[in-house]
Formats: structure tokens, sequence, C-alpha cells
């Protein structure tokens, strides 16, 4: 499974990115609000810190202006995915931008029927909003589970982007039934690697080799080599 990080800030992106588990970034409009920063400026220095795919999202709600907006978004950098919402005019601009050879993110998505189409449009990335769908009583990973078996039936190339995601939970189980992508927040990331077994293991650890006196030390390796 890939991982993107669900954010446009930089100083996040840049301490994820080195730990190598940084394979792609998703921004969209109320995190560039968030951000304070520039759409144009931010998103070049997203996709200079990352080699793979950076969705960036239109603005506009019309085919025509979307597609305008796709392609300078598409001109920043080379790993553009452009992101359009899961409408008619969104389906257009995607087989528009498809038909381009674009890499398109088709977003806001709720439903299998509409990930089909999205499919259909051309998408590279369907991104279907599992904590959104929780937060309304429904389970956002039947959505998923119903995405990956639509799409292994008629071997579409669509990538199912995880998107919404809120923890760990959501990262595993979208794993388990098959996401390519999850899309997580800087927060959700970080927190795959906690366990309170993990700490407590390495504090008795720490507190066992202090009490050895002794250092790891490259020097006392002997004149062998
Ligand atoms: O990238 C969009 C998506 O991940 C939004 O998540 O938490 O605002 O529902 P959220």
């Amino acid at each position: 499974m890939q991982f993107f990080v669900d954010t446009a800030d930089i100083a996040e992106i840049r301490d994820l990115a080195a730990t190598g588990m940084v394979d792609g970034v998703t921004t969209n409009p109320s995190l560039i609000l968030k951000s304070g920063r520039d759409i144009i400026e931010v998103t070049r220095e997203i996709c200079a810190l990352v080699p793979g795919p950076v969705s960036a999202e239109v603005a506009a709600t019309d085919a025509e202006t979307m597609i305008a907006e796709g392609r300078a978004l598409a001109a920043i950098a080379p790993n553009i995915a452009i992101k359009v919402p899961l409408t008619w005019d969104g389906l257009r601009a995607c087989r528009t931008f498809a038909d381009e050879g674009r890499m398109v993110n088709v977003t806001l998505c709720f439903s299998a029927a509409q990930a089909l189409l999205a499919a259909k449009a051309g998408a590279a990335f369907i991104s279907p909003f599992v904590g959104r769908l929780d937060d309304i009583g429904l389970d956002g990973m039947d959505l998923i589970a119903d995405i990956r078996q639509i799409y292994d039936n008629y071997g579409f190339p669509t990538k199912i982007l995880a998107a919404s995601i809120r923890g760990v939970n959501h990262v595993r189980d979208a794993a388990k039934i098959g996401a390519d992508v999850a899309t997580v927040p800087p927060s959700v990331l970080r927190s795959l690697a906690h366990h309170p077994l993990t700490d407590k293991g390495l504090a008795q650890f720490v507190a066992d080799w202090a009490k050895t006196g002794q250092k790891i030390d490259a020097s006392k390796l002997g004149g062998g080599a």
C-alpha cells in the first residue's frame, strides 16, 4: 500500500518525507486555506519535495473552467495529479485530462456507482471518503470493498485512494481490503508507529541498558578490518 500525506503543510511534508514513507501528497481547497499559502507556490514546493503524485484540486464547478484550471495546475510540475470533484462536469474534465495523458484524482466519492463512472472517465485515482461516511452512520470501509470488487471485476487500472482517513484502524482495514493508497493526515501517519507495548518495552530496555554501564562504541571493535 502506498501512503500519501493529506496536507499542504510544507514542514510536515518535509519531516515525514525523510522517513521514506511518503509516496505522494494530496491537497484540497480546505487544506490550502489551512496552510495560508498561495496554491501555485505551495504546490510547486510540495512537488519539489515529493517525486510521487501530488494532487492539486481545481476550484471551478463547470467543466470548461475546470479544464483551464487543471491545465494550469498540471504546468506546475510533471508529478501533478489534477483533482476534480465527482460531478458530471468533473467527469467530463477527467476524460479530457486523461485523453491528454494527464493524471486525474476524482474526489468526493461516496458511492460505488460514482467510482465506476470515474474509472470509465479514465481517472488515475478515485478518492472514496471513508471517515465522512462513518460520520453519517454508514460504513466507509464497505465502500472501499465494493469499489475493489468492481474494479477487479473489470480490470480497471484506476487506483483506489482511501481518503478521509481518521485513524490507524482505517489504514489497517483499507490495506486488508486492498486499497492501493491511503491518504492520511500527518498525525495519523505518525500514529501508525505507536503501540503502548512498544513504549513500555523500550522503556524497560533503556533502563536495563543504563544498568549495564556499557556503551556501543565503534572504537572498541579492534583492528581486524
Ligand atoms: O483529501 C480529502 C480528504 O482526505 C478529506 O478528509 O478528514 O476532511 O474528511 P476529511
